[in-house]
């Protein structure tokens, strides 16, 4: 087993403010960045903050930023980074501060409650739901979400911009509405819910511009944006200028 010193820069501070701090840490083959911050505490730091709970990636807790961009603490291996390199860890960027590495996500839990679950058919009892394979296939892609929030942090309608907060859900939620409305058996529009509408109206789809900077930060590897914002604005452009819908709605108005 080889072993090198590396530099560490690790911002520590609260909600009133802080900085980076400078450490030289022993690094062992085969560690990841969550093991150098577990020898900080063990060794330089015994009160430096970090949230995590699996270190195997499935938690989603140890979100937080490497050399400024989002990532999982636990699964990210130091041999990505030059002996020589100095990595810099910073909490997640769009949530404010507890302390040092630990960020405030309730933001994230607000926004899952905004959205309105599941309707089942009418009269359908468990055990009687059928679906195409397609159909399944594409819901247990987005449910491999383990809610990191790392697709939150770093898109750019929210990252810089807490005044789009209130209207913007993010790729996470953005992608649960598209989950609700493509699947087969959802009836939310029985009962009069549009989801459609409300993820243009409520939840803020037309801010997404589709960068695919959610995409490229996601532990899981789900297609985000392709697979989820992309369908979801094609489905709310086809609802808004359908000939049909744009008649009723002319005929309803008056
Ligand atoms: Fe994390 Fe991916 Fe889920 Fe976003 S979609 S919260 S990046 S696992
Ligand atoms: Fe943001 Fe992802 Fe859209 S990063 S702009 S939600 S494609
Ligand atoms: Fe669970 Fe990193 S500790 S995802």
């Amino acid at each position: 087993m080889t072993t090198y010193d590396a530099h560490f820069r690790v911002w520590r501070g609260d909600s009133d403010g802080g900085d980076l701090k400078d450490f030289t840490v022993a690094v062992h083959d085969g560690e990841v960045v969550l093991d150098i911050v577990h020898r900080l505490q063990a060794t330089q730091t015994p009160d430096l903050a970090v949230r995590w709970n699996c270190k195997a990636g499935k938690c989603g807790s140890c979100s937080a930023e490497i050399n400024g961009r989002p990532r999982l603490l636990c699964m990210t291996r130091m041999s990505v980074f030059a002996r020589d390199e100095t990595v810099t860890i910073t909490p997640l960027r769009a949530f404010p501060v507890i302390r040092d590495l630990v960020t405030d996500v309730s933001f994230n839990y607000a926004k899952a409650r905004e959205i309105p679950s599941f309707v089942p058919p009418a009269g359908l009892e468990p055990g009687e739901y059928r679906m195409k394979q397609e159909d399944v296939a594409r819901s247990q892609e987005f449910r491999k979400c383990i809610e990191c929030f790392l697709c939150q942090d770093t898109c750019h309608v929210v990252r810089d911009h807490e005044e789009n907060k209130n209207a913007f859900a993010g790729p996470r939620f953005l992608m649960r509405v598209a989950e609700l409305d493509m699947h087969p058996l959802d009836a939310a529009e029985e009962t009069g819910l549009d989801r459609k509408r409300t993820a243009q109206d409520e939840h803020g789809l037309g801010y997404c511009n589709i960068t695919k900077c959610c995409t490229e930060v996601c532990p899981e590897q789900i297609r985000i944006t392709d697979n989820a914002l992309i369908p979801l604005k094609e489905r709310a452009v086809d609802r808004k200028y359908d000939p049909l819908v744009w008649l009723g709605n002319k005929i309803g108005r008056r």
